[in-house]
């Protein structure tokens, strides 16, 4: 047997552990980033092997925590696709601006940095009062760091680039205040936001949204387990709800995608498939 198939082999097994061990399961995401992480993971804990890897992950519950942040890559930014956030503003906000009450979902929010942007959107569209947020993600660590809401300040300059760019009419600034090299998000922007732990892999609908964001999670996914979120996402969308996937994500080989037509396909935002009018970005 050659390495690489050994290497395989030990991945399936960590996986295996991984899911015994502590209850997550990663057995249905993509092979070939999920090894590249296991291999990183085994060397930031100096492990020889991933079989190394695997006896530690086993026998030191405390690692766990980090073992999942790199399995998970809970890297984002604020207003991330700035085109993405200026379609919400202008094209979303004010179909869902009919409804009394709107829930937002915005699932796999990493370390928060879209569920600040989101509020911030609300707030300028006079929305954020009748909106609740539900923030979720698999990763206990990155939610609590999204609920700190503090970041380094280097990141402070692209996010006000990315702010303007949406559309934002005022100073990122304005929402946050700086100090010992971080910046912190202004803590009234979550007072309607609900942090909570949902895993995509194994957990059931989880709320009942006008509005659903799932950026760059599904990338992660081998096509059943994308399969299994849309699904969710379909099931906990009320009628014309709307889904926005990450740039590089589509509906294209997923089953569900009868489920679900297009919207303003560039933005990669969908409508649950009976209420569909096609807008050109
Ligand atoms: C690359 S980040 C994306 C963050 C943000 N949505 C964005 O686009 O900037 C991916 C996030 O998905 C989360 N994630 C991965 N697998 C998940 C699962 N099965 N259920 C829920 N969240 C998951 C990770 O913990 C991570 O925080």
């Amino acid at each position: 047997m050659d390495a690489p198939e050994l290497e395989g082999i030990e991945v399936d097994v960590f996986v295996q552990a991984l899911q015994k061990r502590h209850g997550y399961d990663f057995s249905q995401y993509a092979p070939a980033s999920l090894k590249r992480r296991v291999r990183q993971l085994a060397s930031q804990f100096q492990c020889k092997t991933i079989s190394h890897l695997t006896e530690r992950m086993l026998h030191e519950p405390e690692l766990l925590p980090r073992v999942l942040e790199g399995l998970t890559v809970p890297a984002s930014d604020m207003f991330r696709d700035p085109a993405v956030f200026r379609t919400l503003r202008e094209n979303i906000l004010p179909l869902l601006a009919s409804y009394p009450h709107i829930n937002i979902w915005q699932a796999g929010c990493a370390h928060g940095q879209e569920v600040y942007s989101l509020a911030i959107l609300l707030e300028e569209a006079g929305l954020y009062e009748r909106t609740q947020i539900f923030a979720t993600d698999l990763s206990d660590r990155a939610l609590q760091h999204a609920s700190e809401g503090i970041y380094p300040v280097k990141d402070a300059q692209q996010w006000s680039r990315n702010y303007q760019a949406s559309g934002g009419g005022q100073s990122l600034a304005d929402y946050c205040s700086a100090g010992y090299n971080l910046i912190k998000l202004n803590q009234r922007l979550r007072r309607n936001v609900t942090f909570a732990m949902h895993n995509l892999a194994t957990d059931g609908v989880f709320c009942e949204a006008h509005l659903i964001l799932c950026r760059n999670v599904l990338i992660y996914f081998s096509n059943s387990l994308q399969d299994r979120a849309l699904s969710l996402f379909r099931d906990s969308l009320v009628r014309s709800g709307f889904l926005c996937l990450g740039l590089r994500e589509n509906l294209e080989l997923a089953s569900t995608a009868r489920d679900f037509a297009p919207f303003i396909e560039p933005m990669r935002i969908y409508r649950v498939a009976s209420h569909v009018e096609t807008l050109s970005a």
